[in-house]
Formats: C-alpha cells, structure tokens, sequence
C-alpha cells in the first residue's frame, strides 16, 4: 500500500523503501493486495539517466547574469548530470491481456505541483485511477516522475529541474524503451505518450525535437494559448514548500515550490463538477513545482512540424490556465501545432478545470482516449 505523499524519500530524508531497487535489471515486482486487485501486477524501478549540458557557457547561481533565461529560453540544458528516475510499471494480469493492445505501452508524464501518484490517485481508484482503467483494458503503463518530482533525484531548481531537462530525460527513457533495456522483461512495440500539463508540453516539445520517438501522442490540460497562463499561475499563490510546511519539507532545495492551501489548490486545478474528496486526496498527494519549470515551460508550447502519428487533445472547457474562463477556439490550435499527424481528435469537458481526471467528467475522458487508441 501507498503511503499519501512521503516526498521525504525523494531527497533522502529517510531510505528508499526496499521494493525500490537501482536500474531495470533488478527491479522487484511489487505484489501486494492494492495491486492484484488492480487486474495488474507493477515493478518500481529506479533507472539512472544522464543529460548533457547542450547550452555553450558556465551557468550557475553566483556567477548568475541574463544568459541563464535566454539559454532556458532557447530550450537548452544547462548542465551535465545524472538522474535517479523514478518508475512504476504495470502490465494487465493474464485475464485483462487484450488481443491488439498487449503491443501498446503508455507512457505516463505527470504535470508540475503532481508526480507519478496522479494516475492512480488513492481515492476511489475505480472512478480516478488511470493505470486501473488503463491496465484492465489490456494496456501496459509506465508513470514515470519527473526530474525534482516524487522519488526522482531533486537538482538545482532553476538550472537543472527544468522543462528542457524533461524533454531530454524522456527522450532517453523512450530510447531505452525502444532499445529494451529500461524493461528487459517486455517488449512493446508502440508508444503512447500521455502528457499532462507540463507533461503534455514536454510531449509537445518531444514531438518537435524528436518526432520519431514515439508513435502516438495524448495531450491532456495544455494549449497553446498563453494570456492566462502566468494570471493563473500566480493565482495559485505557489510558495517555497520549504516555508508552507518546514516539518515536512524543510529539507527540500531552494526554488521548490507548491500550492500552499486546498483553496489555491482548488484555484489552479478544479471548477465546476467535482467531488471534493477527490480535491483533497489530490491535495495530500500535491508535490513541487520548481522556478526551472516556470520560467521555461511556456518556451516549449511549440509547433511539431514532422510528427506523422494520431494526437489526442482533451481539456476541461474550464480550465483557467489554458483557455480561460471558457475555452473556445483554442484547443483546435492542435490542427496547427501538430500539422503533419495523421487524425486530430479533440475533446473539451464541459464544468471542468485543468486537472480533468479528477472530476467527474475524468472518466468519460479516459473512455474518449481508450476510444482513440482502439481506432489508430
Ligand atoms: C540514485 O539512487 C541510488 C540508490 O538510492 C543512490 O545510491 C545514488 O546516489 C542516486 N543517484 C543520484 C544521482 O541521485
Ligand atoms: C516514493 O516512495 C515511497 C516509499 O516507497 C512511497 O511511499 C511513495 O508513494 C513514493 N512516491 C511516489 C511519487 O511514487
């Protein structure tokens, strides 16, 4: 069973636990009652991942000058490092493999303030879990965290945990993917991106930059509208998480951040028709922004000129980030960005916000994608 948010491991306050092993070649499968009745069966692995510094130049925070933004705004890395990522893959037990599906692997990309938890939020999982409804309909899931997020490697907040450094980490996990060493055990040979929020902007920026890597992409609570963006974002109220809760996080690096209460929690994620239990499971998993990603995600809400696969594209009608107070033209800018890609499906939830799984419209979504997936 999981605990709710013990981002404490993430940055070594207390040890991994001992279903977490280093690199694909010792992971344990984890089989406890949560996951059997799951129809899957999940492996926690541990998988290190260098990135090499790709702007000319030292950055760092004392010699600190202008080159830093505009570096980060030519969507370059800053820095050479290595990465502890952090994994959960789960295939679907023997009685959920469906013929067609079991070649499909969905690789799960979580939006900045979650990590990997959000796909199978400990709350109802029957109505909120992804990897569930994922799982039980013959799809395998890799929910990945991000660089500073869940029980990934916590760098630099600006240099390093960064919207580039994403795009990069992801694009060695899909070769490793490809190349059947970060699972030695499977082998897919399709790839569905699932992006939300900023995930769905590093599927973006991972389309443009390397459009062969993967064969479908979902995009999920982005657009390419930025009036609202930074009102909405600041409307969150985001804090250094080492100020909001100094028991829990003061050991986090500077440039961390996070909703400070369920009220700015609400603001940035929900409106409309949602369970307010579901608000607040969210809210006790919530993890860390960083100023990295703020500066530079907006940088990578790109056009994708190449990427030849089926996009699908769905948001909450409502979603104060990406539309506004209501969306109107601006989801179908994806015929735009994604030009070259063989179907646009597009679907906009009415009474919903920016975190659209978590309300009520969350389960249609889920059956809209399963929907497409079965089509392309
Ligand atoms: C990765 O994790 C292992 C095992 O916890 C640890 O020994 C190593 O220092 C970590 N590396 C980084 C870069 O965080
Ligand atoms: C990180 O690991 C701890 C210990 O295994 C676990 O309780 C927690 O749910 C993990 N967090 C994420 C985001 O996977």
């Amino acid at each position: 069973m999981r605990a709710i948010s013990n981002s404490f491991s993430a940055f070594g306050l207390c040890a991994f636990s001992l279903i977490v092993t280093v690199a694909s070649v010792s992971a344990v499968p984890i089989s406890d009652a949560t996951t059997a009745s799951l129809g899957q069966s999940c492996t926690e692995v541990l998988l290190p991942i260098t990135v090499e510094q790709s702007a000319a130049g030292e950055f760092s925070l004392e010699s600190y000058d202008v080159n830093v933004l505009f570096a980060l705004a030519e969507r370059q890395t800053l820095a050479s490092n290595t990465y502890n990522i952090s994994m959960r893959i789960c295939t679907p037990s023997a009685n959920h493999v469906v013929p067609g599906h079991a070649d499909t692997v969905q690789v799960l990309v979580h939006g900045a303030t979650f990590n990997k938890i959000m796909w199978d939020l400990p709350y109802q999982p029957e109505r909120y879990s992804w990897t569930k409804k994922m799982n039980e309909a013959g799809y395998a899931t890799i929910a990945v965290d991000l660089v500073g997020a869940g029980n990934s490697s916590f760098p630099n907040g600006l240099l390093e945990a960064q919207t580039a450094t994403y795009v990069e980490v992801m694009h060695q996990v899909v070769l490793q993917l490809r190349a059947g060493t970060l699972y030695p055990e499977r082998q897919w040979s399709k790839i569905v991106f699932v992006g939300f929020s900023i995930g769905g902007i590093v599927a973006n920026s991972l389309a443009e930059r390397y459009p062969s890597d993967v064969d479908v992409m979902v995009l999920l609570g982005i657009s390419w509208e930025l009036h609202w963006i930074y009102p909405a974002f600041m409307a969150g109220l985001q804090d250094a998480a080492r100020n909001i809760d100094p028991a829990r996080w003061g050991a986090l690096p500077g440039f961390y951040q996070t909703h400070p209460t369920l009220a700015t929690r609400e603001v940035a994620c929900f409106y409309g028709a949602y369970d307010h239990g579901a608000l607040e499971a969210d809210f006790a998993n919530r993890d860390f922004d960083t100023l990295g990603a703020a500066v530079t995600f907006t940088f990578h809400l790109v056009t994708a000129p190449v990427f030849s696969g089926p996009v699908f594209m769905g948001i909450g009608e409502n979603d104060g980030t990406f539309c506004g107070v209501k969306c109107g033209s601006e989801p179908y800018e994806v015929y735009d960005k994604f030009p070259a890609a063989s179907t646009h499906d597009i679907r906009v939830y009415p009474d919903t916000g920016h975190m659209l799984l978590f309300h009520y419209s969350g389960m249609q979504m889920m059956d809209d994608v399963l929907t497409f997936l079965a089509s392309v």
